[in-house]
């Protein structure tokens, strides 16, 4: 099999950068989705002096669209720095829908059908969506179509108190009802991952990525941003990472999901989160003749999927094994690993199936793919303690990834994510240098 971009089509990341990511509720509420995405582009643009006219091609990633302008790419797109012509698209894969951007768009490339692309995605969790009940919808609807004001005020005499509660979406599986919180706890009673190896793995987490903050390292890659409508209060770092966080504050939260017997709290799951992330991608070629030199190189990529009902989050156990065979490299040859942590429970689950022979044979390999060492494993800390925009995600993680790649010299970097549906994405990226 001739391994990807292998037809001279090599697919070149040339650079990355995000907002910082919030908590929802807090500093960025005042931002849309498609405002954050955008921030991220335009900054993007003027940070690597790429000229606009050279994008072929943007592709976005969200989870909870807004009604009114569901194609955000196409939003991004129409940033008066770009020429009206770039066509645009919108994906979604839960939280791996920036991947799923990233690897469109690399596709793209391989195929010539693009030699530049923007990817990334966005997401605000302080603005979902709403809904009426259908009565109310219904009600509202015939109210508008009514040709007098007796036949407006008749429309809205059959509303009844109860039409009137709202709907909010649930962060929950269609099929299943399961909310993405029970499936982590189950998956903590089903894989044995105790409450204190999730709370540390949290610990580490947050540890991990205020260092990063503080060295420079995460921070180049946030832009600083004005907050609007007045523009006098700004946002310069991700206000979810807790300096001061302890075991001891950490074992004292009640478990949220199973409040008798769980061991799943707001400490050890990733925050709802509001941020935007985007990233350049050309081919090889394209880099080298505008002179841009590229931080990683796309090796491979792989998606899965699993029963929901079983282990909703576990199919990186079978991503990440199919996405190292299609680059040719074993566990060995990777010199980092990033993990999306949708729950500490979780990761810990992945990383036992990565070690589990069962497991193994049920993605199709003879043996398990490996431990994974702990040094290399999100090193910068990830998402329990930075936040999880669902759909920035995988912009953030792939931006991290290549230029702590880069600064350790190392040559093979892994990331794995988990997302809803019982879906999982790994993709492996070769150091540029
Ligand atoms: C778990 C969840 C319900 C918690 O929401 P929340 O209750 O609003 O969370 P908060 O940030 O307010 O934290 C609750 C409390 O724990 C405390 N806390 C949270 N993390 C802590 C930490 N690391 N150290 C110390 N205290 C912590 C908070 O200070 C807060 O305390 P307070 O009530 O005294 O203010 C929410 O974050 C969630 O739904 N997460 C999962 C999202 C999800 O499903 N994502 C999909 C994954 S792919």
């Amino acid at each position: 099999m001739e391994s990807y971009g292998r037809n001279g089509r090599r697919v070149a990341l040339v650079a990355g950068l995000r907002t910082p990511f919030a908590k929802a509720g807090t500093v960025l509420k005042p931002m849309s989705a498609q405002d954050l995405g955008r921030a991220a582009v335009a900054e993007l643009l003027e940070r690597t002096s790429l000229d606009p006219r050279e994008v072929d091609i943007i592709v976005f990633g969200t989870v909870v669209p807004s009604v009114l302008a569901p194609n955000i790419a196409r939003e991004v797109a129409l940033l008066p720095v770009f020429p009206k012509g770039i066509p645009a698209f919108t994906v979604s894969r839960a939280c791996a829908s920036a991947n799923q951007a990233i690897t469109d768009a690399a596709d793209q490339i391989v195929l010539g059908h693009a030699d530049v692309a923007i990817a990334g995605g966005a997401e605000s969790l302080s603005n979902v969506p709403i809904l009426h009940s259908r009565r109310f919808s219904d009600v509202l609807v015939s109210a508008g179509r009514a040709k007098s004001l007796g036949g407006r005020i008749g429309a809205f005499s059959r509303v009844r108190p109860r039409d009137l509660v709202p709907i909010t979406p649930a962060i929950a599986e269609p099929s299943t009802g399961e909310t993405m919180g029970q499936s982590a706890e189950k998956m903590a009673k089903l894989n044995h991952i105790p409450r204190d190896e999730q709370d540390q793995f949290a610990l580490r987490s947050h540890r991990l990525a205020a260092a990063g903050t503080q060295d420079g390292r995460l921070t180049a890659e946030i832009m600083p941003l004005y907050i609007p409508p007045a523009f006098s209060t700004w946002a310069t770092s991700d206000n979810g990472i807790r300096t001061d966080t302890s075991l001891e504050q950490l074992a004292a939260l009640k478990p949220v999901f199973d409040k008798r017997y769980g061991s799943v709290t707001a400490g050890n799951s990733s925050p709802l989160t509001d941020g935007g992330a985007a990233v350049i991608l050309m081919s090889e070629e394209k880099a080298r003749s505008l002179g841009m030199k590229p931080i990683a190189y796309v090796r491979s990529y792989a998606y899965a999927a699993l029963d929901p009902g079983e282990q909703l989050l576990q199919a990186p156990v079978f991503a990440a094994p199919k996405a190292l065979e299609r680059a040719g490299l074993t566990l060995a040859d990777i010199d980092l690993v990033e993990m999306h942590e949708a729950f500490a429970s979780q990761v810990l689950s992945n990383l036992q199936g990565f070690e589990s022979q069962a497991w193994a044979e049920r993605a199709g390999f003879p043996r398990p793919m490996g431990e994974v060492d702990r040094s290399r494993l999100n090193v910068m800390g990830g998402s329990i303690a930075i936040g999880h925009p669902f759909g920035a995600t995988g912009a953030r993680i792939t931006t991290t990834l290549a230029h702590e790649l880069r600064r350790r010299g190392g040559q093979f970097g892994l990331m794995t994510v988990c997302a809803a549906g019982g879906m999982g994405f790994a993709m492996v990226l070769e150091n540029a240098a």
